[in-house]
């Protein structure tokens, strides 16, 4: 359970404090997290295609960034470099949601997927730019993302790109859907110049995931 906890209300009385925050007067709701994940895990157990993931998850995704409150602040804190963090990975591993945050001026290496992708624009505003082989590389398709924009990626037609913060005075957080558990899949970055591609495994800046199962007031509210 992730809450807002505005310590300096209580005065430094820890048991209040404490109170507060355990029976979560101020929580984020994660509802619309779980109700998507809920979906694209029926679109998973109906084996869907890439075709399907792509356009129907799109939709789906595109409903979940429609209200940006959910996230909880937990995973939506800026670093020194760009933040990925796993809000969800589905337990047979067909497909992850990850909260990508970037802070001013920050930006990715250039690097490859290799499964589907979609992205979702939580807050801010990114620049993805899509990068073609060759020494050196040049590159294709510029997507502008702003609020509540979707799109996707490709192994098969858009795989390599860079991905940056548009913004200059404030971070961006976007909402990602890959076709595995990415943190985990081999990948690679890529050199600009040389076109030369070393292998990646990106992992995750989190050791603990949203906790999207604690219904008690809605059972106790039924
Ligand atoms: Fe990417």
């Amino acid at each position: 359970m992730f809450v807002h906890c505005p310590f300096s209300v209580f005065h430094g009385n820890l048991a209040s404090f404490a109170r507060f925050c355990r029976e979560g007067s101020i929580m984020t709701d994660v509802a619309p997290l779980r109700d998507f994940i809920r979906a694209m895990t029926r679109l998973a157990n109906e084996d869907a295609s890439e075709t399907r993931w792509l356009t129907e998850g799109a939709t789906l995704l595109r409903g979940l960034v429609a209200d940006e409150a959910w996230l909880p602040d937990a995973f939506a804190e800026p670093g020194p470099r760009y933040r990925q963090y796993l809000l969800h990975c589905d337990p047979l591993e067909r497909f992850c949601v990850v909260s990508f945050v970037w802070g001013p001026g920050q930006r990715t290496p250039i690097h490859n997927h290799t499964v589907w992708g979609l992205v979702g624009m939580l807050r801010g505003e990114e620049v993805s730019t899509e990068m073609v082989r060759g020494a050196p590389m040049r590159t294709g398709q510029v997507d502008h993302l702003k609020q509540g924009e979707v799109v996707a990626v490709s192994a098969d037609t858009y795989d390599i790109h860079v991905v940056e913060n548009a913004l200059r005075d404030r971070a961006s957080i976007s909402i990602h859907v890959y076709g595995g558990n990415i943190g985990a899949v081999i990948r690679s970055v890529f050199d600009a110049a040389t076109g030369a591609e070393k292998r990646f495994v990106s992992g995750y800046d989190n050791t603990a995931v949203p906790n999207l199962w604690d219904r008690s007031r809605d059972t106790l509210a039924a």
